[in-house]
């Protein structure tokens, strides 16, 4: 038997109407701060994602999945959506339309992960970006917005740690200074961040490896080194998110596992899986790097499996329901058979979500099964019910049963 690769999933009919109620509800929030959607290709040419997650990241070091097509080029399957995003808004010349251009995605991203609680190699996003703005209040509104959605799907006990990173002018002299804890142990770090330490020392705090994070333990932090402009950057999100009541963590090391960012970088944590369900951050310099003008953006993402598996294994959210049918329609005989087509045809015309036999069963099988899905009411017709042009209608639940005429709107009166 052929099976799914390791760390993909397939989600099932029975299992999708939990991820369809975060979409729908993650896109009416989106939706109401002005978000648009943006889809881009799954794969992209490999130096987009070189250059910009960065090719000292884990991520393009050890997680690609990249391989030549047919004409030889270097292809890789989107680890993330921001790098994409941004290729799109400077391929399809988005500065020049109004600005700021606020974009969304839900999109399944791959990364050779080792296989553990919470990490797959291949899982779904929903993410949001804002290009075209410097201004403090774009991560304000960003990082309330992601507050919003979290809040909506009741993740229980998620705490929200806040950092800024500073700019490429901090950065210089943070470099340096870190430069300095690290270098006497450099030789005791693993072979990665030894060839880290040169080109980009910040990515040597980001190491999963055990050693690495003990020889870590004390070293600066970059929030000391910020220049003045990105100090009052960071002050100006700081009070404007206390004036609106989200709570938040400084947690100065933070430092993302991706090369793009600069300035507020932001987490909300799962404390009790110990996982990050959304992540996100400014990153000033992307647009620049990847060949458009210098343009301010900041943005996150929110792992859809991650919430899933959390939302199933708390059960906090009890509006997460699956759809169940409003009515099955059972019937004997030919012209029963007929009339309970026509009649499902001109409910479903309606709204109205009915079931009806195309299995040919007994109907004692018919009202067994019409039981397992669950159909809230169910209505026999048989001879004697085409003759009198009515038929008892049964609320499953309740047991109690009601005489109602074979009439489209008849029935909907009591179904609905
Ligand atoms: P990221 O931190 O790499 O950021 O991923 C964002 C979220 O995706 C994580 O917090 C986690 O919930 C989920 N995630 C990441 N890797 C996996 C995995 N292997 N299995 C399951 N879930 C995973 C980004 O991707 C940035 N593009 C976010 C961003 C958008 N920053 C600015 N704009």
């Amino acid at each position: 038997m052929i099976q799914k690769p390791k760390g993909t999933k397939d989600i099932l009919p029975s299992e999708s109407y939990k991820w369809e109620y975060v979409e729908e509800n993650a896109k009416e929030i989106l939706k109401n701060y002005g978000f648009g959607e943006i889809r881009v290709p799954v794969f992209e040419q490999t130096e987009l994602f070189e250059r910009g997650v960065g090719d000292t990241t884990d991520v393009v070091q050890k997680e690609m999945y990249t391989f030549l097509d047919k004409g030889e080029r270097s292809i890789t399957l989107r680890p993330e959506g921001t790098a994409g995003v941004v290729r799109a808004y400077i391929e399809n010349g988005m500065a020049s339309m109004p600005s700021p251009i606020k974009m969304w995605y839900m999109m399944p991203m791959y990364r050779y992960e080792n296989v553990q609680k919470g990490r797959y190699r291949e899982f779904r996003q929903i993410g949001a970006e804002i290009l075209g703005t410097n201004s403090y209040e774009a991560d304000v509104e960003l990082i309330v917005m992601a507050d919003q959605i979290i809040k909506k799907f009741h993740v229980p006990e998620v705490s929200l740690n806040l950092n800024s990173i500073g700019c490429p002018t901090c950065r210089k002299q943070y470099a340096e200074a870190l430069k300095g804890f690290i270098g006497n142990n450099l030789t005791q770090y693993c072979s990665t961040c030894q060839t880290r330490f040169e080109k980009n020392p910040m990515r040597i705090l980001d190491c999963k490896e055990k050693k690495c994070k003990e020889l870590n333990q004390g070293a600066p932090v970059i929030l000391d080194y910020l220049c003045e402009e990105c100090k009052t950057h960071f002050e100006n999100v700081k009070k404007a998110l206390q004036d609106l009541n989200i709570n938040y963590v400084i947690d100065p090391n933070i430092v993302r596992g991706l090369d793009y960012y600069t300035k507020t970088v932001f987490e909300f944590v799962s404390e009790k899986e110990g996982y990050t369900v959304l992540a996100g951050g400014r990153y000033d310099g992307l647009v620049e790097e990847l060949g458009g003008q210098k343009t301010g953006a900041i943005g996150f993402a929110m792992g859809e499996d991650r919430l899933i598996d959390i939302l199933e294994k708390y059960n906090t959210n009890s509006n997460i329901v699956a759809c169940t049918p409003d009515l099955y329609i059972a019937s004997m005989g030919e012209i029963a058979s007929k009339k309970a087509q026509t009649l499902a045809l001109e409910l479903r015309k309606k709204g109205i979500y009915v079931e009806t036999d195309i299995c040919e069963r007994s109907m004692k099988a018919n009202l067994k099964y019409a039981d397992k899905i669950k159909s809230k009411y169910v209505c026999v017709i048989g001879e004697n019910e085409i003759t009198t042009g009515k038929a008892n209608l049964k609320n499953m639940a309740t047991g109690e049963e009601q005489e109602v005429a074979l009439e489209v709107d008849e029935i909907i009166k009591i179904v609905k």
